[in-house]
């Protein structure tokens, strides 16, 4: 178990680091698969008009901009812990007039009042966070009754042949070219731990119910190295009352 302030300071160290090869490193080191699934969170949620989405560390903006880009144009916002990882979220929001709005806050202490967003989105941010279960917990606090938390994360997937592949690439692919392209190995040595240390689907999922949501679900995608994982915060109950 790692101490959780160094864990806040790696974390702001790399992101602080990444920032002008982030978008390539993930489309080189997942072979454009991770573009394929924000697209998939974003055609998940099931939205209604006038609806308000929260991406919680948003990063550089890309699954905010594909949920942004839904026929039914939801206001989106994106907020991360590093304002460094905004800047590029920032230069594809003025380019595409997207309706989303940036800024810079912790997702484990949301600015936001109780209730006030349709749907949440976390993308391989969940595993950043040393205190999961309390950030979901914060998240479940911003959503309305019925609203829906969507996680997109990393796990190492369960079959033989593409676990052992997937180790090798961790261990070995991912950080030597993360390395090579931004000249910071440990960055990714660490990136690939916080892979290895994530809990399975199953878990995760009794992770989700700790934090208050309900029926949560999990969707792997590409053969179980990334996977959606869903839940609801409970509707209000029927108001009850005479006459
Ligand atoms: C791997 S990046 C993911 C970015 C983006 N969601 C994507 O899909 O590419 C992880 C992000 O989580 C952010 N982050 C880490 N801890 C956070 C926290 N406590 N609150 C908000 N953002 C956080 C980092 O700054 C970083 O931008």
């Amino acid at each position: 178990m790692r101490d959780e302030a160094e864990q806040i300071r790696q974390v702001r160290r790399i992101f602080n680091q990444v920032v002008p090869v982030y978008d390539l490193l993930n489309r080189v080191l997942s072979l454009r698969e991770d573009v394929r699934w924000r697209r998939f969170v974003a055609r998940s949620l099931r939205l209604g008009a006038g609806a308000r989405v929260l991406d919680v560390a948003t990063g550089t903006g890309d699954l905010a901009l594909a949920v942004a880009g839904l026929p039914q144009k939801p206001l989106v916002v994106g907020l991360d812990l590093v304002p460094a990882m905004l800047g590029p979220a920032q230069k594809k929001q003025r380019a595409s007039g997207a309706r989303l709005a940036l800024l810079a806050g912790d997702g484990t202490r949301l600015p936001f009042a109780d209730a006030t967003f349709d749907a949440v989105t976390i993308a391989f941010g969940i595993r950043n966070i040393p205190r999961r279960v309390a950030a979901m917990a914060e998240m479940r606090r911003v959503l309305k009754p019925g609203g829906r938390l969507y996680v997109l994360e990393f796990t190492a997937p369960q079959g033989r042949l593409v676990r052992a592949m997937y180790l090798r690439y961790l261990s070995r692919l991912l950080p030597w070219l993360g390395g090579m392209v931004s000249g910071d190995q440990a960055s990714y040595r660490y990136l690939a731990e916080t892979i290895l240390e994530f809990p399975a689907p199953a878990d995760f999922r009794r992770e989700m119910a700790q934090a208050g949501l309900i029926t949560p679900r999990s969707h792997a995608l590409t053969r179980g190295i990334a996977w959606v994982h869903v839940a609801e915060k409970a509707s209000a109950p029927p108001k009850t009352g005479r006459g």
